[in-house]
């Protein structure tokens, strides 16, 4: 992997809605960005937390007895153990930092839930009409 990652861009180059993918590892930890639209599974993370930071947009983190709303900037941690249901109305674009053994959507399987090995496939990154042209 590179050693200079833009995390925007890297989202930026996201086709699909719901399909994180890996853009950074450190020690057991895997960096992720992820677009999102609509919702994706109420599940938990038995052992991990799960930090979300918002590079775009705004995601709405739904709780069993409260919502915590995350706008562009907001890095918000989802605590282990803590069953929880993100929803973005509009389109949003986020990083992730998690342990690699972290289940997308925890013990559940949804249509929308990918597995580690579809996370890691390679991701382009975004790049702008101008540096194209530059190329
Ligand atoms: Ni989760």
């Amino acid at each position: 992997m590179k050693s200079v990652i833009s995390p925007m861009k890297m989202a930026s180059g996201l086709t699909e809605f719901w399909s994180p993918r890996v853009i950074a590892e450190l020690d057991d930890s895997y960096v992720k960005v992820a677009k999102l639209k609509g919702t994706l599974a109420w599940h938990d993370h038995e052992n991990e937390d799960e930090l979300f930071l918002i590079l775009k947009g705004e995601l709405t983190m739904e709780y069993q007895n409260r919502q915590v709303r995350l706008k562009q900037g907001d890095l918000h941690v989802v605590p282990k153990g803590t069953l929880h249901n993100p929803i973005a109305d509009k389109e949003c674009l986020v990083m992730l930092i998690e342990r690699k053994s972290t289940l997308h959507t925890g013990d559940v399987q949804t249509e929308k839930t990918r597995d580690i090995s579809e996370q890691l496939r390679v991701l382009e990154p975004q790049h702008s009409e101008t540096e194209k042209d530059m190329k």
